[in-house]
């Protein structure tokens, strides 16, 4: 790392990942680390310029208010105090609160702004390649979500043809998916990649299946079942490459705060499948790694790519999954995607897409009476996916979506816009 760092311990504050996005928008470099940071832990970190303590709402435990350690007291470093007991914390005026910052970091700790994509991805490019030497193999699952996506292309650039990867296909996908990652990455960015068709393979094991938990089981291992297997068929791969992002980190809790959720992205790989792991983007917050990604050169819809859950489609494809229904999941989804990318809404939405239920219902098709499936349409924002409102679309955008699915995609002859927040219902139906 050639950038300065200002580093924040975490005194209990819940608001540690707002102010480390805050500092690297002013163009430096931020990490938050734990209160009690040793004095080597402390030295390892490269070009730290700052300390901000940011105490909050759990800095006391058991009654009593934890502090930083004597290492961070004895550094010298310019050190500020953020608790909101104490009287000094941020201000939540965003301009004063940008004006402290800005204050602290430049003209106190005299950090310099040379945190950029650029700088990161050629520090990455550098740092992986001092990990896994000169001969060293990844082995890298690429789902074409967007963190796995950036992943690959880094390691690309790092380690060109030593890098393999494995696309499972488990006819869980949106429209057109599957086809961009091979094209992507095997045929512009000449990436080795091992394309796994295991779409049968999934359908039967989930045919009948009705509970939403045991599909997302089954998706789940299946998967790993098959990227094992796939990993067993190569020899001489020593890494695994990982698309952990900062959050992943920060949400498996902190020594102040319980854990939100733990988060296994590989979870499970057997112990005998011994790899080191690669996670070149985990020190990135999301817009960090789709901005790496945009420089890297992968297409915009590669990057601004919106959540997409591990089981996919097949939570969307109500109750017990049929290849009927799921193929009507995937072309209205994709009409859905078409149309509201027409309308110029799909980069202000967070999330869309489209459902199935298991019920059907009765209409009229060519003057013949029809009994076929509905189609749920569900948009939503949100920041953080813990609550949820749902947009107002134009009428004249809901008339041309029922429209084209009802006449587009087989089988349905009626939709729906679901206009429910969460709470009280989630984002996904299952
Ligand atoms: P809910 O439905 O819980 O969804 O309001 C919140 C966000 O999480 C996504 N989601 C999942 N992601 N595996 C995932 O990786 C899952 O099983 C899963 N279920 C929901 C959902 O798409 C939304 O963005």
């Amino acid at each position: 790392m050639k950038q300065d760092m200002i580093l924040i311990l975490d005194l209990g504050s819940d608001e540690n990942a707002r102010l480390a996005r805050e500092i690297r928008a002013l163009g430096v470099y931020s990490e938050i680390h734990p209160h009690d940071i040793s004095a080597s832990e402390l030295a390892a970190l490269p070009n730290v310029r700052g300390i901000i303590l940011n105490g909050g709402i759990n800095r006391e435990i058991d009654g009593i208010a934890i502090d930083a350690s004597e290492a961070v007291y004895a550094s010298g470093l310019p050190l500020y105090l953020a608790d909101h007991k104490q009287g000094a914390p941020w201000p939540e005026d965003a301009q004063a609160r940008k004006a402290g910052l800005y204050e602290f970091v430049f003209e106190t700790c005299g950090a310099q702004p040379n945190w950029n994509t650029q700088n990161y991805i050629s520090d990455q490019v550098d740092l992986i390649r001092q990990q896994v030497g000169d001969t060293g193999k990844v082995l890298l699952a690429l789902s074409g979500g967007v963190d796995s996506s950036v992943v690959a292309a880094l390691l690309a650039e790092a380690i060109g043809d030593r890098l393999t990867c494995v696309h499972v296909n488990h006819g869980l996908m949106r429209k057109g998916e599957s086809e961009q990652v091979i094209n992507v990455f095997g045929e512009q960015l000449g990436v080795d990649l091992i394309y796994v068709n295991a779409v049968d393979r999934f359908l039967d094991k989930l045919a009948g299946v009705t509970d939403p938990e045991e599909k997302r089981m089954i998706i789940g291992k299946e998967f790993i079942r098959v990227f094992e297997e796939e990993a067993r068929k190569l020899t001489g791969i020593e890494y695994l490459g990982q698309g952990t992002i900062y959050p992943d980190i920060i949400e498996s809790g902190t020594k102040t705060v319980k854990a939100v959720k733990s988060h296994h992205n590989v979870g499970g790989l057997p112990e005998d499948l011994d790899f080191k792991l690669v996670e070149p983007v985990k020190m990135l917050f999301k817009d960090e790694v789709r901005a790496v990604g945009s420089a890297l050169g992968l297409p915009d819809s590669m990057v601004h790519r919106q959540p997409f859950p591990g089981p996919g489609l097949g939570v969307r494809c109500l109750g017990a999954i049929t290849r009927d229904r799921l193929e009507a999941v995937r072309e209205s989804d994709a009409i859905l995607h078409e149309e509201l990318a027409a309308a110029g809404l799909d980069l202000k939405i967070w999330q869309f897409f489209t459902v199935v239920p298991d019920f059907r219902s009765t209409g009229v098709k060519d003057g013949k009476r029809s009994f076929d499936w509905p189609v749920v349409l569900r948009a939503v924002n949100t920041i953080d996916a813990m609550t949820a409102e749902v947009p107002e679309l134009p009428w004249s955008v809901l008339q041309r979506l029922t429209e084209r699915i009802t006449n587009e995609v087989p089988g349905v002859n009626r939709v729906l816009y679901d206009l429910t927040p969460k709470p009280s219902s989630t984002i996904e139906w299952e």
